[in-house]
């Protein structure tokens, strides 16, 4: 089993480049599968997410080619099944994107329902409400959420609570429906603008995404593309916290500055400075840093991805911090592995009070999902002396090359296979 092995206490320093984002490049490989012309895709994050993702689309018959790790080529027109079996979506939920767009184009679409998850239940009522609201009819039998129509017509939607993928998944199915439909309540993530973005570059209407009002007029047929994936802000902000948390110097290249406002807001607060370019920002930190409160939102406040994170940056800032969770019900299960590092943190309803502690101490850690696996890692790179960290494939489904970006800016980090004693002995002559 591969772990992270890292010795803590080296500030990072140097630059960074980040990947596409994953969020919108699994929406947009679902998306493209709505065309039967070619779709070019750059800047597709190499991570696990999108390759279970294309091998779903490569099992239902559709084109795919790799010019490069980052770059390749869709092509819908040889799909020859609307079934998407429980196999994909149990490894990435996202799957389920498949449903809207095998629904908008072909008008039937069978994939098997998610489970939960390390962070909470993630229902999709809503995504369902949305394909109801177009005329389809969605039925769930032995585990597999059945969407058909006659036809899909122009409907209105009103979400009942915001969601990233309802929005999308309903954008994917209204897109090539007859008549307008409005998606009132939608979600206004950068991500979910970027998959607006890519539709109407194959020949959609989709006007008003980044609001809470989506108006989409159907289209006869979608064309063939080339687009390109707009940065990922949650792997820029975990690198952002990673220069924060190890008192580092680090100009985190490739990123939209204003998808970041929430995060950086939060970083100067507690003491941090962050300088803004036009596609990159510096961020420096020189001493301990402050306590603050940080309540997790919808787009544009501080997003839930990086809810973990900036738990493990609090644990050892000033003063008393308090971390509330307002979008899933059970995202805090890391607070169990900081504590093993020292972290004084206590979870009461959806909140963390952290009392922040002088320093944290390696330990071996065990990551409960992606985004609590990164800031395990960040804790690992402040605490004295050496930090494992295991069930490191929830964190490489999300983040491209992590431990060689980090490599890069100074950190004392391997991937090792747990087994391997010898390569941990190596790692750790090789640091002390
Ligand atoms: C997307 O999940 C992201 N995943 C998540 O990122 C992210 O945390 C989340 O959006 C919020 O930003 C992908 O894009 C693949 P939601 P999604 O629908 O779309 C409830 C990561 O780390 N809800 O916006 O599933 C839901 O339970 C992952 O990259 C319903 O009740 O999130 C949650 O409480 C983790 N019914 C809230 O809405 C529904 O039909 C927001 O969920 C759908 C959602």
């Amino acid at each position: 089993m591969e772990q992270y092995i890292i010795k803590g206490g080296i500030s990072l320093a140097g630059e960074v480049n980040i990947s596409g984002a994953k969020n919108a490049a699994l929406a947009i490989i679902a998306a493209a599968i709505l065309a039967d012309e070619k779709v070019k895709i750059e800047n597709v994050p190499k991570v696990r997410d999108v390759e279970v993702l294309i091998q779903a689309i490569d099992g239902i018959g559709a084109g795919v080619e790799y010019h490069n790790k980052n770059t390749l080529t869709i092509y819908g027109k040889s799909i020859n099944s609307c079934v998407i079996d429980y196999d994909y979506i149990r490894k990435i939920r996202a799957s389920y994107y498949l449903l809207g767009a095998l629904l908008g184009k072909y008008k039937r679409a069978e994939v098997a329902l998610p489970g939960g998850c390390n962070i909470g239940s993630r229902p999709i009522d809503q995504h369902i409400k949305g394909f109801e609201a177009l005329g389809a009819t969605v039925k769930i039998e032995h585990g597999m959420i059945i969407a058909e129509a006659e036809s899909l017509r122009g409907g209105h939607v009103y979400f009942d609570g915001v969601s990233v993928g309802a929005t999308i998944n309903t954008m994917l199915a209204a897109c090539l429906a007859e008549g307008q439909s409005v998606l009132e309540n939608a979600a206004k993530e950068p991500h979910v603008v970027d998959v607006a973005n890519f539709l109407n570059s194959m020949g959609a209407n989709i006007k008003g995404a980044g609001t809470d009002v989506i108006k989409i007029l159907g289209v006869e047929k979608l064309h063939g593309s080339e687009y390109s994936i707009i940065p990922d802000q949650i792997e820029a902000g975990t690198f952002m916290f990673a220069a924060a948390a190890t008192k580092g110097n680090v100009l985190i290249k490739n990123v939209i500055p204003k998808h970041l406002e929430a995060i950086t807001a939060k970083l100067i607060e507690i003491g941090v400075i962050v300088e803004e370019y036009d596609d990159s920002v510096r961020v420096i930190a020189n001493e301990r840093l402050l306590h603050t409160h940080v309540k997790t939102l919808v787009y544009p406040g501080f997003p839930t991805d990086m809810q973990p994170q900036i738990s493990a940056l609090l644990a050892t800032s000033k003063g008393t911090s308090i971390v509330t969770e307002s979008i899933f019900e059970n995202r805090f299960k890391y607070v169990d592995e900081l504590s093993r590092m020292g972290a004084s943190i206590k979870v009461e309803g959806n909140s963390a009070i952290i009392d922040g502690v002088e320093k944290l101490t390696g330990a071996v850690v065990t990551a409960p999902d992606l985004r609590a696996g990164a800031a395990l890692v960040i804790a690992g790179l402040v605490a004295e002396g050496y930090t494992n960290v295991e069930y490191i494939e929830y964190i490489e489904r999300g983040y491209e090359e992590f431990e060689y970006k980090m490599q890069q800016l100074g950190a004392s980090m391997a991937k090792i296979d747990a087994n391997d004693t010898k390569a941990i002995q190596r790692f750790k002559k090789k640091v002390s």
